[in-house]
């Protein structure tokens, strides 16, 4: 199996505060892999390192065999055109409305107006919406502006997408929903898909890996029946924790 990413020995602290403590993750072409863990253990930090938004303070990511962490200038910004993120609130604009939403990288990328406007109704079919250019954020539903968020990643071509907390704060419905898309943007295009979640029931539906980070190492990674198998206190009190929503809450 191809590599698509390497996270190396990553280390990241805030002050005396130690997030990650030595990541080492490979994560395949193709594959759907969800990193899960508790509320504050640093998930969103792998992200953001991931694409470049954060840098480690030591320790490297390859993304298909190539140094981004040390990349600068042009090459920073080519390799960083390999993701697209849908973010935990979706962060669309809120002062545009959807078609000027989605548009909105393809107008940066300085495409023709003739093609954005052909492209954007082909990108809102592709994550199931229909006539809805005018609105504007708020006028829709949550589920709806998450499929936005992707529609707007997906204009993109990214050959990664991850995902930041994609089933939070949406009904189970939507839910299962957002785990369809997801599934279907992997089939569909054959993008390597990184999932970070702590809703363990979605990354047993989609995932073909699942990492579990705590305390700032990955203590897990293996396939979802290995991790339902899994006797490991600490995975089994984060499987028990599911029953508890006391446990689950998380205030973003
Ligand atoms: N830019 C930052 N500055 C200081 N502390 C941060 C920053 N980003 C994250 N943190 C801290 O790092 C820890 C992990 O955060 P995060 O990755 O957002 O957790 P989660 O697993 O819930 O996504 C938290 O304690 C958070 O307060
Ligand atoms: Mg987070």
């Amino acid at each position: 199996m191809k590599n698509k990413i390497e996270i190396q020995k990553l280390y990241k602290a805030f002050g005396e505060k130690k997030v990650l403590q030595g990541i080492d993750l490979d994560i395949y072409e193709g594959e759907i892999i969800s990193i899960v863990g508790k509320s504050g253990t640093g998930k969103s930090v792998i992200l953001k390192n991931l694409i470049g938004l954060m840098k480690p303070d030591t320790g490297r990511i390859i993304v298909d065999y190539e140094d981004f962490t040390q990349s600068s200038g042009d090459n920073f910004y080519r390799i960083q055109q390999k993701f697209g993120v849908l973010f935990q609130m979706a962060a669309l604009f809120d002062s545009m409305n959807i078609y000027d939403n989605v548009a909105f990288g393809l107008r940066r990328k300085k495409k023709d107006e003739s093609f954005i406007k052909k492209r954007v109704p082909e990108l809102l079919e592709q994550v199931g919406l229909k006539d809805i250019e005018t609105k504007m954020p708020s006028e829709i539903s949550g589920g709806m502006q998450k499929r936005v968020g992707l529609a707007r990643a997906l204009a993109m071509n990214p050959q990664i997408m991850l995902y930041d907390e994609p089933t939070t704060g949406v009904d189970p419905i939507t839910g299962s929903a957002v785990d369809k898309l997801i599934l279907k943007m992997n089939n569909a295009f054959n993008i390597t898909s990184i999932v970070i979640t702590h809703d363990l029931e979605s990354a047993f539906r989609i995932s073909d890996r699942i990492a579990m980070l705590h305390e700032g190492n990955l203590i897990f990674l293996g396939t979802p029946d290995q991790y339902k198998n899994s006797n490991d206190s600490v995975i089994r009190q984060f499987s028990a924790g599911r029953a508890n929503p006391s446990e689950q809450t998380e205030i973003q």
